[in-house]
């Protein structure tokens, strides 16, 4: 069965972005030139996904304002034969293929996905996390999908993360079937690093089966009092096959500050614009802050 439906939950607070986030959604908060979210939604698009609901809530409406189209500027740009600021604005996709769910309460990323049960249906379907951007020759959406069709099971996208780092992520305990697809044996969510039952965190795409959902109803509040997708993924692992599959790509976590700057200077660093500039300004930081510190002693 083709996958046409993608949920893009974006109703977290954001906190970790506070002061900015009381008023602009961290999704819209730009990465070198566009907002964050804009990477995720035409990575689903390349990938061939039809159908993309996005969960927001009070005070996002300004998502909805980014994804639909402003004729009034496109007019004006137009009047003015101003065509490289027009083309800034062309549509990532058919403003009709988005629509919004509203979740009325931050009972959690689980729960976020719940909300748009009812614009699914029987289906399997995407989830993206828009805080993770991934730079890859094929779209990661895609190469879950493909895995996806090969075997009809639930796909994780997963990494090796740091051992440092592992408590900031959902945890699989794999059984390796190919060089980068592993079956789950059981998940955790943000173990404390020596109870981790591997190095493989899951970050933010899946390819989920219909029944995620009498599983996610079924699922109390974990970590943090929120419903929790993994959580919800461990209660299905004893009657429907799930597999993690090593992604190929570059993924950059854009939900907190260093992240998101991370992230701009990489694209800023690859980018004939911008790369020249920002080496020298970089080169003369580093001198300066050598400067600073004094000689190094070998
Ligand atoms: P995070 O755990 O990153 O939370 O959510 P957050 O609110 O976005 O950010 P911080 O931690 O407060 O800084 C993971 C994903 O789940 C969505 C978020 O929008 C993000 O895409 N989410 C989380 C919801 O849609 N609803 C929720 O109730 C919680």
């Amino acid at each position: 069965m083709k996958v046409r439906k993608a949920i893009v939950p974006a109703a977290g607070w954001g906190t970790r972005f506070l002061p900015v986030t009381k008023v602009i959604p961290k999704e819209l908060l730009p990465v070198l030139n566009k907002p964050a979210i804009h990477y995720g939604i035409e990575e689903l698009i390349a990938s061939g996904i039809e159908h993309i609901i996005i969960v927001i809530t009070r005070g996002k409406h300004l998502l909805e304002d980014y994804f639909s189209r402003s004729f009034e500027l496109e007019h004006a740009l137009r009047e003015k034969s101003l065509y490289e600021a027009l083309s800034y604005l062309s549509p990532v996709c058919d403003p009709d293929c988005i629509c919004y769910v509203h979740q009325a309460e931050q009972l959690g990323l689980g729960h976020a996905i719940l909300t748009a049960k009812h614009l699914i249906g029987e289906e399997p379907f995407v989830v993206l996390l828009p805080d993770d951007i991934v730079f890859s020759e094929v779209p990661l959406t895609k190469q879950l999908l493909d895995i996806y069709q090969e075997y009809h099971a639930n796909v994780l996208a997963i990494e090796e993360v740091p051992e440092h780092r592992i408590s900031d992520y959902g945890v699989i305990e794999p059984l390796q079937m190919t060089e980068r697809l592993y079956r789950v044996l059981d998940l955790i969510e943000k173990p404390r690093s020596e109870y981790a039952p591997s190095r493989l965190g899951i970050v933010g795409r899946y390819v989920l089966l219909p029944e995620i959902f009498s599983a996610l109803e079924e699922t109390l509040p974990g970590k943090g009092g929120e419903i929790q997708l993994t959580d919800a993924l461990k209660l299905l692992l004893p009657n429907q096959p799930i597999l993690g599959y090593r992604f190929e790509g570059r993924r950059h976590d854009v939900g907190t500050p260093l992240g998101l700057l991370k992230a701009s200077l990489s694209l800023a660093l690859e980018s004939v614009d911008t790369a020249e500039q920002l080496h020298q300004f970089i080169d003369l930081s580093m001198r300066q802050r050598q400067l600073r510190k004094g000689p190094i002693n070998h």
